[in-house]
């Protein structure tokens, strides 16, 4: 049983595969971690419920007395504010006095087969009951009346426990939630680095990597999304930790919102991580009986290196969280019309695009931006969603008509969380922006926010939606967000709520998607946000692929593709080529084949030896399709650590097949090349299958592949395919 109940210590221990977590009720009913890391097969660790070093500045629990137990001293397993503990809290709750002391305590338990989906809010999943395993902890506070419930779903193959809360106002009164975060974890040391992803538009998930100091620190998102800036994604990692040893930490959260994921180190030289919904921007009043559910965190140990948190992220996200048709079926490979023609398109236009791609091997052709109200630039018609017919002639139905008959699908484009203000729409309700009464609301690309808190409002942009997607065949949405959101207020919130805005906005755009996937399975969604502002594992729940960056440039892709690796599987980046011209197509096609391929161009603009290159890499895209989207990911050279070179490799689930690439960033005139392969086994031999050279994985991990006669100069790049076989 990977979740079981020791009585005799009160304790509750959840086992993966290779790692345990150990929770124990302590006297009074304080709940308290002992333990998680690697495996081990007790089910209690002495000595963790210390007690204060410096006395009175710590206060002791008065039923236990002076010599007792102090909260701020213990490894708390849910912390709250005001009862003892000084460190930041997990859970704060003003009662109806006005106060916020905070005080919870055990009060039973559940273990189940299986895993709950969260009220309106995206969340993994287990594909039987028999592959994860949930406990409930219950919990009291005994003056407001809160009720707190902890989650832990733990996969035991996959090595991941997925977190959340839930709080349930169990008094008479009105209560007030200041904050609720979806996981909080003490851990007995602070000799960690802190991992955390932070970048900007067109430079996204920049890895940082910073030592812990005391006092708190981490990353949070105002914006009203999970944001460019920061990613709800951070890792600790054990000073000396690389990609392949050392204990990591990692922590995702499922939420597309307002986040903060912060770690405090205090004068005992612990660390607690808390990761949730951000407190500053929110709050939550719930009347009584009703619940508050957090959004869920995914939490992953290994002492296997970065490499290793990644790769078990990228397993667990590609079996557990996305769902749907296009979660195994091979997808389309597209063409794009943004780079190609930005707002410039008609549907002659498209077609002429379709035909020169369709000789590429592309599949579907996708009309971005541009094709609804009277849209040909940015400072108009978002929320008209009708077709402009001066631009597709014959109608949408026609040009897919037409689309179809060479032989691609069709996608197209939305951005349902935005209005113009130059719109029929705005026109006709100027109080659905988002916008405070009295304030004229900032812009953002010439445009507002939709208020998605409002089912009024979902329900008119459902119904422009459903229209046209019911009546034409359409294959493929891709959901765009290209602001982020000011002026945060719902005209129908009262005072006291205003505070709930943020999660109101998020969750209303979920339910949208949510209509959305269920009413056309067969729809392939791609999530962007002016590339990839809204990376993250929520959006997973909806599209299967998200778009990574707006910046397609090879080299400048290298960090944006290692940096979102971190914790996001190569089937989920959208990577396409353009044309832009720093780096040749080779190189250009060698990196986008990391991701979802694609074309971002003018195929008619393309010369001969051009077309050539990208036939043959669509060629190779499709011939290892499986490897990349199922494959283990080895990141070998990062450009963040060298700045010459990237390297990465491919390994199949089976060891068979393994794909190495390797791109010059700065010439490398001078130096010999070798590089250690990793994940392969090291008893079988594999064959190079471009020079037939045979060599056994113990030599290629170990020795190392020697790579002679490559000039390597600023730009190029190689591809090297190995095969298991028979000596
Ligand atoms: C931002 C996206 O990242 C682009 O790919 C494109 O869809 C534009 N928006 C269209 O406005």
């Amino acid at each position: 049983m990977p979740i079981s109940y020791n009585e005799k210590d009160r304790t509750f221990k959840i086992d993966t595969e290779k790692t345990s977590y150990i929770i124990q009720v302590y006297d009074e009913n304080y709940i308290l971690n002992l333990y998680y890391g690697a495996y081990i097969p007790d089910s209690y660790v002495p000595g963790r419920a210390i007690r204060a070093a410096n006395a009175s500045f710590s206060p002791a629990d008065p039923v236990m007395g002076e010599n007792g137990f102090s909260p701020d001293a213990a490894p708390m397993e849910y912390a709250t504010i005001g009862a003892g503990d000084f460190r930041v809290s997990a859970l704060e709750i003003q009662n109806s006095n006005g106060d916020n002391v905070t005080d919870i305590r055990y009060c039973g338990y559940k273990i189940y087969d299986g895993k709950k989906d969260i009220p309106q809010l995206p969340s993994s999943y287990a594909n039987s009951d028999s592959e994860a395993q949930t406990l409930e902890l219950y919990a009291k506070d005994a003056v407001t009346g809160a009720a707190v419930t902890l989650y832990y779903s733990v996969f035991p193959k996959y090595d991941v426990i997925a977190r959340r809360v839930s709080v349930t106002n169990g008094s008479s009164r009105k209560m007030r939630i200041g904050r609720a975060f979806s996981l909080c974890l003490d851990l007995p040391e602070m000799d960690y680095d802190l991992i955390s992803l932070h970048g900007c538009y067109a430079k996204e998930r920049n890895i940082e990597r910073r030592r812990l100091g005391h006092g708190i620190q981490g990353v949070s998102s105002r914006r009203g999304s999970s944001s460019h800036v920061q990613n709800p994604f951070i890792a600790l990692a054990q000073r000396g930790a690389d990609e392949e040893h050392g204990d990591v930490y990692g922590f995702n959260l499922v939420y597309s919102g307002n986040f903060a994921a912060l770690v405090e180190c205090d004068y005992n030289c612990t660390s607690r991580v808390v990761m949730g919904i951000d407190p500053e921007t929110f709050s939550w009043t719930l009347e009584s009986g009703e619940t508050f559910d957090t959004p869920e965190a995914i939490m992953v140990y290994t002492p296997s290196g970065i490499g290793e948190m990644s790769r078990i992220f990228h397993r667990f996200y590609n079996n557990n969280l996305i769902r749907g048709r296009y979660k195994t079926e091979k997808r389309p490979l597209l063409i794009n019309s943004w780079e190609a023609a930005f707002f410039d398109f008609d549907d002659d236009k498209l077609v002429a695009f379709a035909k020169e791609a369709k000789k590429l091997g592309v599949e579907m052709l996708v009309m971005d931006d541009g094709w609804f109200g009277n849209r040909n630039d940015d400072t108009c018609s978002l929320g008209d969603w009708y077709v402009n017919e001066k631009k597709l002639k014959g109608g949408l139905g026609d040009l897919i008509r037409r689309i179809n008959d060479i032989g691609l699908k069709f996608g197209i484009w939305y951005e349902p969380e935005m209005i113009s203000p130059d719109s029929d729409l705005f026109r006709a309700h100027p109080d659905w922006c988002v916008h405070v009464e009295g304030r004229k609301p900032m812009l953002g690309r010439n445009q507002y926010v939709i208020d998605m808190s409002r089912k009024d409002v979902r329900d008119n942009i459902w119904e422009q939606m459903y229209k046209v997607l019911s009546e034409n065949k359409i294959d493929y949405l891709k959901w765009d967000f290209n602001r982020n959101i000011s002026d945060a207020d719902s005209a129908l919130l009262p005072p006291e709520r205003k505070k709930e805005f943020f999660h109101r906005f998020v969750s209303g755009t979920y339910d949208l998607m949510n209509r959305l996937i269920t009413t056309f399975p067969n729809i392939l969604f791609e999530n962007c946000s002016g590339g990839g502002g809204r990376y993250d594992p929520a959006m997973l729940c909806y599209s299967p692929q998200i778009w990574a960056s707006d910046n397609t440039d090879a080299i400048d892709r290298l960090y944006i593709q290692f940096g979102t690796s971190m914790c996001y599987p190569a089937s989920s980046m959208g990577a396409h080529v353009s044309a832009n011209r720093r780096t040749g197509y080779e190189t250009k096609c060698n990196v986008a084949r990391w991701g979802t391929f694609g074309l971002e161009l003018d195929p008619t603009k393309l010369t001969e030896d051009e077309a050539g290159i990208i036939r043959r890499q669509i060629g190779e895209y499709h011939r290892n399709y499986e490897l990349v989207n199922r494959g283990d990911l080895y990141r070998l050279i990062s450009p963040f650590e060298n700045p010459r070179m990237a390297a990465w490799q491919f390994v199949s689930p089976d060891k068979s097949r393994t794909m190495l690439t390797l791109v010059t960033i700065c010439s490398e005139y001078h130096r010999r090349l070798k590089v250690k392969l990793r994940g392969l086994a090291p008893d079988a031999y594999y064959k190079n299958e471009q020079s037939g050279e045979i060599l056994s994985g113990a030599l290629l991990m170990n020795a190392g592949l020697e790579i002679n006669g490559w000039a390597g100069q600023t730009g190029d790049s190689l591809v090297m395919y190995f095969d298991k076989t028979e000596r």
